[in-house]
């Protein structure tokens, strides 16, 4: 019987490289995202894949998307709640609007997609649930207020949820990638809700997308509770933990584009 791996944001970035990982025709990957253009591309070059536009904002859509995914499929093998996006913006200067957004998008989405797909992830022998967490998500860090906020907001309700989960075929990891090479600087939201459009000198400097994706599979696969992806940067998280004054020194002199 096929795998089904459902991924949202599939159509670029660390979401699509997941996609190219588990390409065979074993695995059958639903691809989700708003731009369908994009998610066809992506699955013209996958052995076995689903179409599955969806706003992971919109409630109602994500309750339909489940019912097309169980009539389908009946079930989920794995749920990688990718999408998200990111902010360039002071908290002082941001509208309400838009870190409402952002959390509607990064924590919210992922929370109510999971929410709905429990019962199908259930099904599966072997069931693991993904949250795209960040480096993010275990520090602040300046022009990221809501953006950050959103990915900590992720760790206490998976944390949770996997407690709950312990009796069951469903192992729950969390992500924090520190800087991939992707376009999330191009999509996040500056202040008034326009995308920065702009490529980071942070993000040029990430590691390749590529490199992300096999460190998630291989975190999947190990059933790993928690996985650190990136450059240096990741020594933030362990400079935040066990020395917060270091941490806190060097963040105010870091670029934070
Ligand atoms: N790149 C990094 O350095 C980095 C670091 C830490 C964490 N992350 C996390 O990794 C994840 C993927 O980001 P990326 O780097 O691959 O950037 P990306 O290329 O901008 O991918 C973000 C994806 O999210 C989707 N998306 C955004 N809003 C959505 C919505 N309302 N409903 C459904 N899909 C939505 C986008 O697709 P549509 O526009 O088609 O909807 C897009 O495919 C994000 O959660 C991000 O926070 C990335």
């Amino acid at each position: 019987m096929n795998r089904v791996i459902w991924i949202t944001g599939a159509g670029s970035g660390i979401g699509k490289a997941l996609a190219l990982k588990y390409n065979s025709k074993q695995n059958v990957i639903i691809l989700s995202g708003r731009k369908e253009e994009q998610l066809n591309a992506v699955a013209k070059t996958l052995k076995n894949s689903y179409v599955l536009p969806l706003d992971v904002t919109n409630e109602s859509a994500i309750i339909e998307a489940v019912k097309q995914v169980e009539a389908k499929f009946d079930k989920i093998d794995m749920l990688i709640n990718n999408a998200g996006v990111s902010q360039r913006s002071k908290a002082s200067e941001v509208s309400n609007d838009v870190g409402r957004k952002l959390m509607e998008v990064n924590f919210f989405g992922s929370v109510h997609l999971t929410k709905a797909a429990l019962p199908l992830l259930l099904k599966s022998e072997k069931a693991s649930i993904v949250a795209m967490s960040s480096a993010a998500g275990k520090f602040g860090f300046p022009l990221r207020s809501y953006y950050s906020a959103s990915k900590h907001a992720l760790h206490g309700f998976y944390e949770a949820l996997s407690f709950e989960l312990k009796d069951t075929n469903i192992h729950v990891l969390m992500v924090c990638p520190g800087r991939i090479k992707t376009e999330i600087s191009f999509n996040a939201l500056t202040a008034s809700g326009e995308a920065h459009n702009k490529m980071d000198q942070g993000q040029l400097n990430g590691i390749p997308v590529e490199k992300c994706a096999r460190q998630i599979v291989n975190a999947i696969s190990k059933e790993k509770a928690e996985v650190y992806i990136g450059g240096k940067e990741v020594i933030m998280i362990y400079l935040k933990r066990y020395i917060p004054s270091l941490f806190r020194y060097i963040v105010k002199k870091v670029n934070p584009k």
